[in-house]
């Protein structure tokens, strides 16, 4: 019997924290769904002292989450737990997950506390969230550059406070296999409560080895991972969620143990979180890139084609590449679409909100025959990011485009009630669009990205666009799908300035 290797997915805590990925409460209730169909343990749904909006969307998940545990990160501080624990109150099975620094820049620089002081807090945090349940997880951060003497103490103390889970975090990336795995090995044998608790690692990627650190600490003894869909998270990520857990599978033979996942809903995890956060995927990432599967040379596909197993360790089915499958067309019925829907995990909150939906269907099946999951998910996506709601809303935009002369936009926006249009030349179609909708909002905003992807194959594919805008120290994601690429990178121009207006301030836990 081999151990079980819990899966604690941070993509709704951690990966929001990587710049302009914040969620809203719905998108996150989607992505847990996704999760929790992929069967992750562990789901750190967000940091519900970070704002109102956080605290909702932690709340949100907890309720909608029945078969994984659900987490919320919480400070040592009262306050902090006291706000998780609120959050967590419908969850079927809660989690919360408190942490302080424990390396000697950290402790000086950022907290002004001793080593006494951090063990104080510490194990009076424990025991404060086992008021509230008790899964109780514990971090020392920057336990990457901690020494590892007062790890051990702080480590017995929070054990005996009731910490059910204790997780090493390599925050700032600096570790490397070998030695964090010595880290694992050590801290299990010299604790001499060890036993009673979980061993966990989080490990962050700046040295581009967070998974390696991760299946090293495994390899000595750590039974818990924390990663995220993509490796999104702060900076360079997290450990990718999709790489570990597929290199537990596939090399079997060398780890003693095992996930409980469900490896074939990995590509559509990843295709949703992606979609949700404007990241996208690189091509040659390991797993869930588009050519991870793919075999240029032509060596390798006559190998492929007389033994798949001369060039591919995996299948590509096992985690969830297949062909586009068409799953409606134009002549599917409001009852076919609401179902497909219920299975992609998304759930109508009103009739009109079906109706609406519905009706963007009808208008893209019109466009394009073949409707794949991918297209719903994009959908859904834009009936979130276009209501009525929104302070700035695209009404209509006209592009002429000519070989040998400028490109000219003529657009109109809508802001409160009142419409206004603009007219503006540019290097191409885009340029030309986003100048003439900025000369109506006139935002100040720097543009950081702009991307634009294709969401399923073929030319009458919808294009899916990620507008990344900076002003004033913050940094949004906009997105925007449309099987026209111009007016796809309208909607995601509008949709980032949006997100801009949206002024809320929210509280980062490490700083
Ligand atoms: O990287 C880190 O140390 C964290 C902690 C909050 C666990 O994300
Ligand atoms: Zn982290």
């Amino acid at each position: 019997m081999k151990d079980k290797l819990i899966i604690f997915d941070t993509t709704l805590r951690d990966g929001e924290q990587s710049p302009g990925a914040s969620m809203t409460r719905d998108e996150k209730v989607r992505i847990a769904r996704a999760l929790e169909r992929l069967k992750v343990d562990v789901i750190e749904a967000g940091f519900p002292a970070a704002s109102d909006g956080d605290f909702a969307a932690v709340k949100a998940v907890a309720g909608a989450i029945k078969d994984s545990t659900v987490c919320g990160l919480a400070r040592a501080l009262d306050k902090d737990i006291d706000r998780a624990g609120e959050a967590l109150k419908q969850a079927q099975s809660s989690r919360i997950h408190t942490f302080i620094a424990t390396s000697p820049i950290h402790m000086q620089m950022k907290l002004k506390m001793s080593p006494e002081q951090v063990i104080e807090y510490a194990v009076k945090a424990v025991k404060r969230a086992r008021l509230y349940t008790d899964n109780v997880e514990f971090s020392p951060e920057d336990a990457g550059r901690s020494e590892e003497d007062f790890l051990c103490r702080i480590l017995e103390a929070v054990i005996d406070a009731g910490a059910t889970t204790l997780n090493i975090p390599d925050t700032v990336g600096y570790s490397i296999p070998a030695e964090f795995g010595a880290m694992i090995a050590n801290l299990r044998r010299r604790i001499p409560n060890a036993d009673k608790a979980i061993f966990s690692v989080h490990c962050h990627n700046d040295l581009g080895l967070a998974v390696a650190n991760s299946l090293s600490a495994v390899m000595n003894g750590a039974r818990q991972v924390e990663c995220t869909i993509n490796g999104l998270g702060e900076r360079a990520g997290n450990a990718a969620l999709e790489e570990v857990v597929m290199a537990i599978k596939t090399r079997h033979d060398v780890f003693s143990c095992d996930t409980r996942l469900d490896t074939r809903e990995i590509v559509a995890c990843s295709k949703l979180v992606s979609s949700i956060t404007g990241f996208p995927v690189q091509p040659n990432k390991a797993i869930v890139g588009a050519n991870a599967f793919a075999h240029e040379s032509g060596i390798h596909q006559d190998g492929v084609l007389k033994n798949r197993e001369t060039y591919e360790i995996m299948r590509a089915e096992d985690v969830g590449w297949s062909a586009n499958r068409m799953v409606l067309g134009k002549h599917s019925g409001r009852n076919a679409f609401k179902n497909r829907m219920t299975e992609l995990g998304f759930e109508f909150q009103s009739e009109s909100e079906l109706n609406d939906a519905f009706y963007r269907f009808k208008q893209l099946a019109d466009k394009k025959h073949e409707i794949f999951d991918e297209d719903l998910q994009a959908l859904i996506t834009a009936v979130n990011t276009d209501s009525e709601e929104e302070h700035y809303k695209l009404i209509a935009l006209k592009v002429c485009s000519e070989t040998g002369e400028t490109p000219n936009a003529n657009v109109t926006v809508k802001i409160g009630k009142q419409e206004f249009s603009a007219e503006s030349e540019g290097s191409g179609a885009v340029d030309a669009s986003l100048k003439a909708i900025d000369s109506i909002v006139n935002s100040d905003a720097s543009l950081e990205l702009y991307s634009v992807n294709s969401i399923t194959n073929g030319t009458d594919a919808q294009g899916e666009v990620t507008v990344r805008l900076e002003k004033g120290g913050r940094v949004v994601n906009g997105l925007g799908a449309d099987t026209d690429i111009v007016i796809a990178s309208a909607k995601a121009y509008i949709n980032a300035l949006n997100k801009l207006e949206d002024k809320g301030e929210k509280q980062h836990p490490q700083v």
